[in-house]
């Protein structure tokens, strides 16, 4: 029996990357996912993927960055599921750009996906799992830019850490806030992934994958990782094994976090 077994899942940003990974891990495990995306194709190809490997599966479409969309995409799923156990967060935004040059747009564009997606989602679940009087609501944040930031070319993403931490603090105060309706709330924080969104991230700083992991050399100890060993975190805290943990973000990293300083040594 899987670690899921009956559980109903929503997976927004489950089209690429992370998200596809955990949607596609819940699934074998014995969830039923609402796979979210921005793009219909995606979430299709998603759910698709998982239908045709024996699972249960309903794609959705969403901007995460506007609460009606998901509202309503919190109202199919319940539709479609008849509740919704576990919500995870997973689009992307990672606008590079050196903190003098950022025009606000692109502050605003970085908030409104990470920072605003995350408390609409939070906002939209909490009504569905109180009256369940039980739900997980995992939010993918990031390990050391939440943190602590990057400012060392070619990686200076100042409103994508500042919507980072946004939402690890959006996590602990809902954790607090709605912990006696038994909801949790927590993050997972991956280390350098290689996904869709990571790596376009790097192409559009004309920086190759090779070149950027060997310049972080001992800060990433492990090299990079692969969206299913992330997935395998958010399996672990959607599961009961994880069901006195509140409030926290687990990094996903292969050592990253811990061995952030790990380039000045090398
Ligand atoms: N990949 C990494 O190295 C890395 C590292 C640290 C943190 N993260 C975080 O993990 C999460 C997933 O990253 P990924 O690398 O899998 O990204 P990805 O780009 O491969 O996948 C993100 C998915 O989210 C969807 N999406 C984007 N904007 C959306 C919106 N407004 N509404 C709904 N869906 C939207 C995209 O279409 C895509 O399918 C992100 O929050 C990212 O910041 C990733």
């Amino acid at each position: 029996m899987g670690l899921l077994q009956g559980k109903r899942a929503l997976v927004i940003g489950a089209g690429s990357g992370i998200g596809q990974a955990t949607a596609k891990l819940f699934a074998e495990q014995g969830a039923q996912v609402v796979c979210g995306d921005l793009f219909g194709d995606l979430s299709q190809g998603t759910a698709q993927d998982i239908t045709s490997a024996g699972g249960t599966a309903w794609s959705v479409v969403l901007d995460i960055s506007v609460k009606t969309q998901v509202q309503a995409t919190v109202a199919r799923a319940v539709e479609l599921m008849g509740g919704v156990d576990i919500l995870v967060s997973t689009p992307f935004g990672n606008i590079s750009m050196a903190l003098e040059d950022l025009a606000e747009e692109q502050w605003d564009l970085e908030h409104a996906v990470l920072a605003k997606g995350t408390l609409f989602a939070i906002q939209a679940a909490v009504p569905v799992m109180r009256a369940q009087k039980a739900g997980v609501i995992l939010v993918a944040t990031a390990s050391i830019f939440g943190d602590y930031g990057a400012f060392t070319h070619p990686a200076v993403f100042p409103a994508y850490g500042a919507a980072k931490g946004a939402q690890e603090m959006l996590i602990r105060v809902s954790a607090g806030m709605f912990a006696l309706d038994g909801i949790r709330v927590c993050g997972v924080q991956p280390g350098f992934t290689l996904t869709q969104g990571a790596i376009k991230g790097l192409e559009d700083l004309g920086v190759p994958v090779d070149g950027f992991v060997a310049q972080a050399g001992a800060g990433m100890p492990m090299g990079p990782g692969q969206p299913a060993d992330v997935a395998e975190g958010f399996l672990f805290l959607a599961s009961d094994y994880a069901s006195y943990i509140n409030g926290y973000c687990l990094p996903v990293d292969g050592g990253s976090y811990a061995a952030r300083f790990g380039r000045l040594l090398a």
